[in-house]
């Protein structure tokens, strides 16, 4: 068989492996990171274009740099945020949202803070490190402030915040994007929850993540260690790819067709 035909012949044969496994499942849980939304336009954050190549993740995304000049942290997330007003869900964030629809029991837990699995009509969602989209008061009085990506299109220039009028909470104390960053502890209720549903999982699927940051990379071998059949969905190989049972290497917006298609 000349190689490509092999090559094919694998990927099919995969497919078919992680189709019978998701198909034979009572819970299926899927771990998203940035590599889904990717075909939608927003960057990843350590591929080719990816955001902490081209910024310095300790000048926007930690909270000595917020307190030290909290315009310049707004000023990036307000460009992350009009970003993700223009993309849309891709196939592969749309058949995520339909898998929840047809399985017994399915639960997106995702690194993404863009709501683009929302968009696409996923209701049962963990977002581990937040949501773009929400604001949170800075001094965490518990106001929360969660803003609709569609007005963002009707009115683009509305989150951005003026010099001198950056957004504030109702107690006064400024305002801040609803996001982990580093140095931050993730919520422990939302990763709690995601602990929970990756070790009652007997399928997780790992889609579009690097696999680098912790707790969300160690969910897939905490589904692994307690039954669960691991499938990785990357372009690339990742740390992840060695100990997963089935890998099924390409673009997820064309991947998770493939996979749907066989169920
Ligand atoms: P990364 O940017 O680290 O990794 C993106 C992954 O997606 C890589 O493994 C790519 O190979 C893969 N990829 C790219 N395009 C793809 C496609 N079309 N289909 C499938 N895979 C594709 O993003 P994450 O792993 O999500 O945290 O990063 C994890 C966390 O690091 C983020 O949530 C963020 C960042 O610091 C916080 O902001 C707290």
């Amino acid at each position: 068989m000349d190689p490509t035909m092999a090559l094919e012949q694998a990927t099919r044969d995969a497919l078919e492996r992680a189709a019978k496994a998701i198909a034979g499942a009572r819970r299926v849980v899927a771990l998203t990171g940035a590599g889904i939304s990717f075909e939608s336009g927003v960057p990843t954050f350590r591929g080719p274009g990816g955001l902490w190549r081209q910024f310095r993740p300790e000048e926007l995304a930690n909270l000595q740099a917020f307190n030290r000049n909290p315009a310049l942290v707004w000023e990036w997330y307000s460009w992350r945020r009009q970003r993700i007003a223009e993309s849309r869900p891709n196939a592969g964030h749309e058949c995520l949202a339909r898998l929840e629809r047809r399985l017994p029991a399915f639960t997106l837990v995702t690194q993404n803070v863009d709501g683009l699995h929302r968009q696409a009509g996923s209701a049962r969602i963990v977002e581990l490190h937040g949501n773009i989209w929400r604001s949170v008061c800075a001094r965490r009085c518990g106001v929360v402030l969660d803003e609709s990506p569609w007005e963002t299109r009707r009115d683009p220039e509305c989150r951005w915040p003026e010099p001198g009028a950056l957004p504030r909470c109702t107690c006064g104390s400024l305002l801040r994007p609803d996001v982990v960053w580093f140095g931050e502890s993730l919520d422990t209720d939302v990763l709690g929850c995601a602990i929970d549903e990756a070790g009652a999982a007997d399928v997780i699927l790992v889609v579009g993540t690097s696999g680098l940051v912790y707790p969300a990379a160690a969910l897939p071998d905490l589904a692994r260690r307690n039954g669960a059949a691991t499938i990785e969905i990357n372009v690339e190989p990742t740390p992840l790819s060695e100990s997963v049972d089935i890998v099924l290497r390409g673009p997820s917006e064309l991947v998770l067709p493939a996979l749907e298609a066989r169920l």
